[in-house]
């Protein structure tokens, strides 16, 4: 990773990012000192201690504030599901084309018949939309390979990634996101073959994850599954309650899961299991969106209740195809009712929270220096244009990654 310095002037507005709780400060007349890497200092320009140094870039009265942290997606893959499109105008739901072997099992297929380097190049160009959207941090998710060997494939591929860098990612083992054909009607002996897998991850795997949902994997099954990873000392995270309340929220909360996502049809109990675990809801608003518009995760009552949220974009080539979480930030305001500050905070320190990542996502002293210039003086902006990127440049580590402009 690139441990550069710079020092940012003249920055119209600053989001530090960098209060505990719901605190949200904007700096106006802002400098931001980056040095080796991290973040020296992040506050008024009149404040910058007289020591700073280092190349000097002029951010032209701009908005600045830290890379966004996207905590769910699945953007290792080869294909797309664009057939998809028409099969959903007659009718045909997210589960019915899966159950038909389309869904995640046709993006398998094509993953499987991929080279290691189309899988490799096609995922590059998806992290490098990202990046150029304002993501600097992501997480990366295993679960279109489906075997064990094939899950083990995808996870060196994402290893290769994750070392050429520019972005820091986050890798999760999601062998458990579909059941094969090949185990029809056995989800426990899947679950099983597929679990034999975990000591292996230790110190390559950050998180294990499942697709907990009727229909796929029940809740029981699934917390065996987890129990187990816990026990090879595996961190976990749970999809739950995207399509239905399958009981996954209490699940992830009895496994003490570092974030429950999706979380669209999660009930008041579960709500309230997850904040007395201390997990993160991870709010997927795009998946929502693009498969049932009608009905959106109860943000206002994970927030009333005390539940720490992220929003993340779930970049995956059938219910969130896209790469930019900078993009989604409108429709997770508009969608969720979420104010400004509140799309913010889920998209930077919420989404390091739903990482484990103390260390980005704010710009207090000592975290990496990641920052993002965005073509807007003021910070409502973003949260409210769609449909056009409005990032002007991307820094990682104090290293200009995303030249001014593009
Ligand atoms: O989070 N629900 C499971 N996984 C993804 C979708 C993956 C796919 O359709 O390819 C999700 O929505
Ligand atoms: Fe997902």
């Amino acid at each position: 990773m690139t441990q550069a310095s710079v020092i940012i002037t003249n920055i119209g507005q600053l989001l530090p990012m960098a209060g505990s709780g719901g605190a949200f400060d904007v700096v106006a007349h802002g400098a931001v000192w980056i040095e080796g890497g991290r973040v020296r200092y992040a506050g008024p320009a009149d404040g910058l201690p007289p020591e700073a140094g280092g190349p000097v870039v002029d951010a032209g009265g701009r908005l600045a504030t830290p890379g966004l942290v996207d905590a769910h997606t699945h953007l290792l893959y080869a294909g797309h599901r664009a057939q998809e499109v028409a099969l959903r105008a007659r009718g045909a739901s997210y589960l019915e084309m899966l159950e038909a072997g389309g869904g995640i099992l046709a993006t398998v297929a094509a993953t499987a018949a991929a080279s290691d380097e189309e899988v490799r190049r096609a995922t590059r160009r998806r992290l490098e939309e990202a990046l150029a959207a304002g993501t600097t941090t992501l997480e990366l998710k295993t679960g279109y390979g489906l075997t064990p060997e094939a899950e083990w494939r995808l996870l060196g591929l994402a290893e290769a990634l994750k070392a050429e860098g520019p972005q820091r990612l986050v890798l999760t083992f999601l062998g458990a996101h579909a059941l094969p054909a090949s185990h029809a009607g056995d989800p426990a002996r899947f679950l099983a073959e597929m679990a034999a897998v975990h000591p292996a991850l230790v110190g390559r795997a950050d998180f294990v994850d499942i697709f907990l949902e009727p229909g796929v994997f029940e809740a029981d099954v699934a917390e065996q599954y987890l129990a187990h990873a816990q026990q090879q000392g595996l961190a976990v995270k749970v999809h739950v309650d995207e399509l239905q309340d399958g009981g996954g929220a209490a699940v992830a909360a009895r496994r003490r899961a570092q974030s429950a996502d999706h979380c669209a049809y999660t009930s008041e109990a579960g709500i309230a299991a997850l904040k007395a675990a201390g997990t993160v809801a991870v709010l997927l608003p795009g998946t929502a969106g693009y498969l049932h518009p009608e009905h959106m995760a109860p943000a206002r009552q994970f927030l009333d209740q005390g539940v720490p949220i992220a929003i993340a974009s779930d970049g995956n080539p059938g219910s969130s195809p896209t790469s930019c979480l900078g993009t989604l930030l409108p429709w997770a305001a508009a969608w969720l009712h979420l104010t400004p500050e509140e799309v913010w905070a889920a998209v930077t320190r919420g989404g390091a929270a739903a990482v484990g990542r103390g260390d980005v996502g704010t710009l207090a002293p000592g975290a990496w220096g990641d920052v993002v210039l965005w073509d807007t003086d003021d910070y409502r902006v973003p949260c409210h244009r769609y449909g056009t990127n409005l990032v002007h440049a991307v820094y990682i580590g104090g290293q200009g990654v995303v030249p001014p402009g593009r």
